[in-house]
């Protein structure tokens, strides 16, 4: 079967690794990277266009188009897809809006009782700024729409919460996605990624991970897209699972239904696990970059039924397994990331890093210039180790991300800190 991969992150260089050991998968990407180029065809497209999607997976014969980021998926890419007979890994655009829409999904959480931060709805700035002022305490502020990880604020206090809506609402710096936002309380603990896979009926869990969202060690400085994750977290205790799964995944999954928008694919709930609660800081409807890439490492065996059974509705037999015990992945970073960087910088070592024993090299931001890998992005490299433990898969990680070397790399040397003992 002609698999179609639609992104060009380390989370999809992970998918189409896994599927390619598969011989009866043939890959193909869109637009994909310096990384999954090694692996299949990659094509152009863009990923905003449901139209041009469906033109490339008809040109390709792809029995399967996986939707890695949520843009496509907002943008109502799986409608599209499932309307010309094609199946596709992800939710439709109605039941996407749990991510592209912040409000939409605290007010689905409101009503189906799924714990979560108290908080305010504003189409006013001055009418938050008033809010803010009187409130007087740490708030976190969050544009409605998508703002690639940007578009929420964790003030800690009133000036800088009232920056936040000033910055979101008035300079409108993620355009439309400022029209409205969200005041939340502040919640206090530790953050844990929890996925399921849903054909719409039935869901199937993903060993719990935990991302590091700060640019710098001790989860200091501005937030990124993620700058390492590792699978699993032991603030997950079996006890915290059944929490998660009992109050937030099948309550949210039972709500969509009954409202008529089942969910189909992957259902990324971002917690804070408050004195042993689970709490949800927001719903993603994709998997995780770069906890995807964690998992992707841990899975025993093939992965196409996962995404294909999710697409078709039906899983049948299958169950994942986790054949490594722990997996963890350091994200290379290019020079000034998350603020402004430069691109196009040659990139040495990868080779030697995919030697180190365990250790897999995701591309995220890369592309091939001749025969020279070079940097093309923010995030660039994540460097994925399986182990016995997160210790050893952390010694091993960080042993091949020392190989690698361009001009500006830079990388946070505690990922996993939460789980090593070393
Ligand atoms: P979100 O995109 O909504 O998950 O927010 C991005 C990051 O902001 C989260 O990963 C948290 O680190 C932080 N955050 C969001 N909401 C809250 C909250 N209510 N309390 C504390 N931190 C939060
Ligand atoms: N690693 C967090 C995210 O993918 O949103």
């Amino acid at each position: 079967m002609k698999v179609l991969i639609i992104g060009s992150g380390a989370r999809e260089h992970a998918i189409m690794h896994k599927l390619s050991l598969d011989p009866k998968v043939e890959v193909h990407a869109a637009p994909g990277n310096g990384g999954m180029a090694g692996l299949g065809p990659n094509h152009p497209v863009d990923v905003n266009d449901p139209d041009a999607i469906v033109s490339l997976a008809k040109e390709i014969g792809a029995g399967l188009v996986i939707l890695g980021p949520e843009a496509p998926l907002v943008a109502g890419a799986v409608d599209a897809l499932e309307a010309a007979g094609i199946a596709a890994f992800g939710p439709t655009k109605a039941a996407a809006q749990l991510e592209g829409s912040k409000i939409f999904s605290k007010e689905f959480m409101a009503r189906h009782g799924i714990p979560t931060a108290d908080f305010r709805v504003f189409g006013d700035p001055d009418e938050a700024d008033r809010f803010i002022e009187e409130a007087n305490r740490p708030l976190v502020v969050k544009a409605d729409g998508l703002a690639a990880g940007k578009g929420v604020f964790v003030a800690k206090d009133a000036a800088e919460a009232k920056d936040a809506v000033d910055r979101i609402m008035r300079k409108r710096e993620f355009g439309a996605s400022g029209e409205r936002i969200l005041i939340e309380e502040t919640l206090v603990g530790e953050e844990v990624s929890y996925h399921v896979i849903s054909d719409g009926t039935r869901y199937l869990r993903m060993a719990p991970a935990q991302d590091h969202k700060r640019v710098f060690d001790g989860d200091q400085g501005p937030n990124t897209g993620g700058m390492g994750a590792y699978s699993p977290p032991p603030v997950v205790t079996p006890e915290v699972e059944e929490a998660i799964i009992q109050r937030v995944v099948e309550p949210t999954l039972r709500g969509m239904r009954e409202e008529g928008v089942p969910f189909k694919g992957a259902l990324f709930v971002g917690l804070m696990i408050v004195d042993g609660e689970p709490q949800v800081l927001e719903y993603n409807v994709r998997l995780g970059d770069p906890e995807c890439e964690s998992l992707m490492a841990r899975m025993k065996g093939d992965v196409l039924p996962l995404f294909l059974g999710a697409a078709r509705g039906d899983f049948g037999e299958f169950s994942p397994s986790w054949e490594a015990p722990a997996a963890l992945c350091v994200v290379l970073a290019s020079g000034g990331y998350p603020g402004e960087f430069e691109k196009g910088k040659p990139i040495e070592g990868i080779d030697e890093a995919n030697q180190t024993e365990g250790v897999i090299v995701y591309h995220a931001g890369t592309r091939l210039e001749g025969d020279t890998i070079v940097t093309s992005g923010g995030r660039v490299l994540t460097v994925t180790a399986i182990g016995g433990n997160v210790d050893d898969a952390a010694a091993r990680a960080y042993e091949a991300a020392s190989k690698i070397r361009f001009d500006g790399v830079h990388y946070r040397k505690d990922i996993g800190h939460h789980a090593r003992t070393r």
